[in-house]
């Protein structure tokens, strides 16, 4: 095709895609994307060229020495220390689907090796699809709780649940359960009581029992957005029984698609390792050649914006939420408008965009409206209630 014509059909099919910075370009409101930041765009196309191939795992000790792979290491285990992890392992997933595909892996490995034959997949009915389509891929059994009046997987829920699978199991026989928490749900923002959760299975691990346990979070909303809004919220590696967990810098970490971050406590990637012999290396990974420009993408903005910038992003997320609210409640003032501090936001603007968004623009918003039914009306916003030790699952 001459590159004339080409151009053109690029071109058109370009304009139907939506942009971000255009005053006509829709506006997204809690949606789970963000504008990409330019320095990611820029190292994305800085390193692109050469086309690094990041295969593997370059968290392990003497790895991740060079180019993209040591950019990889250094910001997965950034992101590993704002998580609270003493000592983690960790890669640059395609997203979250293939995070939790990976942390159910390892968690499924992991519990079989203890000796656990039935492995069984417990989460809340709220919980996001790709938890569901982990364990269909890997054979496991799921189990949903009813998410509580709290519209959360509740610790009470998880201990029952546990109760139960302790009743079904033979004297003898070993139950391996992970158990999946997630940190932002994504149609509210809540964020479940990852550290009751975690202080539940501590306790059934001392007690012993036939039960073996791991414990997988889903921060695909809240891991990029917690730490600066709300560090008290514990919903990471500060849990000894919290074993790994998703994050999603595509969602509010102002990444391109695509790009997920697995962690896991160091001690359980070799649960997921198979030999390469052809490559001479251990593959740990669930995908095989990954992009290096988007690792040295990453890298720029775990460095390059950082911990200032995020909070300075999300701080303006959280202005042009409450302006939203403010907004909701002067048209409708039957409206309940319930507000979280932590949570403000699943499509925050890029600082640039920030600075350049009009002072109504809801573009960084994500209040969740719902009308209830009853004479009441109420709009409520997404709210996250409040969201290294043993590395073996217990
Ligand atoms: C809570 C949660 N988990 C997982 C995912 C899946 O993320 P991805 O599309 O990056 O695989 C989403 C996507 O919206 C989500 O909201």
């Amino acid at each position: 095709m001459p590159k004339r014509e080409l151009d053109a059909l690029l071109d058109a099919r370009l304009a139907e895609v939506p942009g971000w910075h255009a005053p006509d370009d829709p506006v997204r409101l809690g949606f789970a994307m963000t504008a990409p930041h330019d320095l990611a765009l820029e190292t994305f196309g800085r390193f692109a060229a050469r086309n690094p191939n990041n295969v593997g795992l370059h968290t392990r000790f003497g790895d991740g020495v060079r180019g993209t792979r040591r950019l990889e290491r250094e910001a997965v285990l950034a992101l590993a220390g704002l998580l609270h992890a003493d000592a983690a392992d960790g890669y640059v997933t395609s997203g979250a689907n293939e995070g939790t595909l990976a942390g159910l892996r390892v968690g499924r490995n992991a519990l079989r090796a203890a000796d656990a034959g039935r492995v069984v997949v417990l989460a809340s009915t709220l919980t996001h699809h790709s938890v569901a389509k982990a364990a269909e891929i890997l054979g496991l059994e799921l189990r949903l709780c009813p998410a509580g009046p709290s519209w959360r997987l509740e610790a009470a829920a998880v201990e029952a649940a546990l109760d139960d699978l302790t009743a079904q199991s033979s004297a003898g026989d070993r139950t391996g359960v992970i158990v999946v928490s997630t940190a932002g749900y994504y149609n509210t923002g809540l964020v479940d009581p990852v550290d009751e959760i975690a202080g539940v299975l501590a306790r059934r691990a001392a007690d012993g029992g036939n039960l073996r346990l791991f414990h997988h979070v889903d921060a695909a909303h809240g891991g990029m957005i917690l730490p600066f809004t709300a560090p008290e919220v514990p919903f990471d590696f500060r849990n000894a029984h919290v074993h790994s967990i998703v994050l999603d810098p595509h969602k509010s970490g102002l990444m391109p698609y695509s790009c997920g971050v697995f962690l896991c406590r160091k001690g359980l990637m070799g649960h997921g390792a198979v030999p390469a012999p052809m490559s001479g290396f251990l593959d740990e990974t669930i995908t095989g050649s990954r992009s290096g420009a988007m690792a040295a993408a990453l890298w720029s903005l775990v460095f390059g914006v950082a911990a200032d910038g995020y909070r300075q992003v999300f701080r303006h997320s959280l202005a042009v939420r409450d302006r939203l609210a403010d907004a909701i409640r002067a048209a409708d003032p039957d409206a309940v408008v319930l507000p979280h501090p932590a949570t403000p936001s699943s499509s925050p603007a890029s600082p640039t965009r920030a600075a350049a968004s009009p002072p109504n623009s809801p573009s960084a918003t994500a209040w969740w409206a719902t009308r209830c039914p009853g004479p009441r009306r109420t709009a409520r916003t997404r709210s996250g209630s409040s969201t290294t030790s043993t590395p073996c699952p217990t």
